[in-house]
């Protein structure tokens, strides 16, 4: 059975795929703009059956339609292709709205004049929710306006989903999935998070601070309402993530009338910054230089997932603590920067 992974030579993308060549047939569609080709040997080297690369942009309808007429046998598409970057979007708007939302315009107009049956999963995020005002989040949880262009493109495409479903698509079934804060890499040590740039996100901006690459990670704020005064996120391994699209994909499979779940992927537990660098100092047993600066603007103070939907009804668990997902943060970046 073959499933299209867009955006697979991504970080999250590209650690489905190893997971999916388990069981599926896979096809990687990627136009490279933030990852790289070496990613696609990587991917081999630790897939259980090869796993297949097209290069191309989603927002191009001519290339969905070459990729659709290719692989006309497509079962199942997990759609990662987007622009990620918070601070990005809110510089450059246009290009954000362009890139997810045309990508996923084409990805569906196609389906839809190709007559597929296909199983879609979207990756959404728990940026959705905003500041929210119950904690943990549950998935009926009111969403709010967010700020930033990135977030309102996975409102947008959301909606656009849930409308298509609600059209004449009955041979569409479609799950989105709102990932809390994947960390960690593969446990090979092959693939992993590939910034560019300077990191934008907590576990990177640790990992190269101990690497010797950036002088000090500045904690944003610690005068916040928590325990500790920092932040409280919900940090995920990625491949207890990867996992969640196998299970997700399974229930596709089994249940045929599914017009865009949503489904919270998280562990359930929160984590304040502080934690985390104590955590990543007990457990690889480096320090952390850091310092206190400002808050960041947009930054909420908690978020934290209430998971229990997607254990019951996917019947999808994570396995890994943070502990191990920051060890393996922390592998991939020695294995990187060829530290030993
Ligand atoms: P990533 O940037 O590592 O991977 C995305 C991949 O999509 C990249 O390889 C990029 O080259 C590709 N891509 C982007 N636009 C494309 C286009 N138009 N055509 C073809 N390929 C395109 O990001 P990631 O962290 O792996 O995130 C994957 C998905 O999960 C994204 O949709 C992201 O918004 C979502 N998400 C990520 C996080 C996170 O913290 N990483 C959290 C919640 C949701
Ligand atoms: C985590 C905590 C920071 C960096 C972002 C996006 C979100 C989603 C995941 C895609 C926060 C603090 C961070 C640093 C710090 N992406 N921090 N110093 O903000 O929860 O979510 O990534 O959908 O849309 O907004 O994750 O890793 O950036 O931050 O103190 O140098 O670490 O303030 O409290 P965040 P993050």
């Amino acid at each position: 059975m073959k499933i299209l992974v867009t955006g697979g030579l991504g970080y999250i993308g590209s650690h489905t795929a190893v997971e999916l060549s388990k069981n599926y047939e896979t096809v990687i569609v990627d136009n490279l703009i933030n990852s790289d080709i070496s990613v696609i040997d990587c991917v081999n080297k630790i897939s259980s059956s090869k796993i297949f690369f097209e290069k191309g942009d989603l927002t191009d309808l001519n290339t969905v339609k070459k990729i659709f007429k290719k692989h006309s046998d497509i079962k199942g598409i997990i759609h990662f292709a987007a622009l990620k970057s918070v601070k990005e979007s809110i510089l450059n708007p246009t290009n954000y709205f362009h890139n997810n939302v045309v990508s996923l315009f084409n990805l569906l107009s196609e389906i839809k004049s190709s007559n597929m049956v296909v199983d879609f999963i979207f990756s959404s995020s728990a940026t959705v929710y905003g500041e929210p005002d119950n904690l943990p989040i549950l998935e009926t949880e009111r969403i709010k306006k967010v700020t930033s262009p990135y977030g309102k493109t996975k409102q947008i495409c959301e909606e656009i989903l849930s409308d298509y479903c609600k059209s004449n698509n009955s041979y569409f079934n479609c799950i989105s999935l709102r990932y809390f804060n994947p960390i960690g890499a593969h446990k090979s040590s092959e693939i992993g998070e590939l910034p560019k740039g300077i990191p934008q996100n907590l576990v990177p901006y640790i990992t190269q601070t101990v690497a010797g690459i950036r002088k000090e990670l500045t904690v944003f704020g610690s005068d916040y309402k928590t325990y500790d005064g920092t932040c409280i996120r919900d940090y995920i391994h990625v491949q207890d993530l990867a996992n969640a699209h196998i299970s997700a994909l399974d229930y596709l499979r089994e249940n045929k009338v599914v017009k865009n779940e949503f489904f919270n992927i998280g562990t359930g537990v929160g984590t304040s910054v502080f934690e985390m660098i104590k955590s990543f100092e007990n457990v690889t047993g480096q320090k952390v230089n850091y310092k206190i600066g400002a808050r960041r603007p947009g930054d909420t103070t908690a978020a934290y997932s209430d998971n229990k939907k997607a254990k019951t009804i996917l019947g999808w668990k994570s396995i890994f603590s943070v502990e191990d997902a920051l060890l393996s943060a922390w592998n991939w970046e020695k294995k990187i920067r060829g530290i030993n």
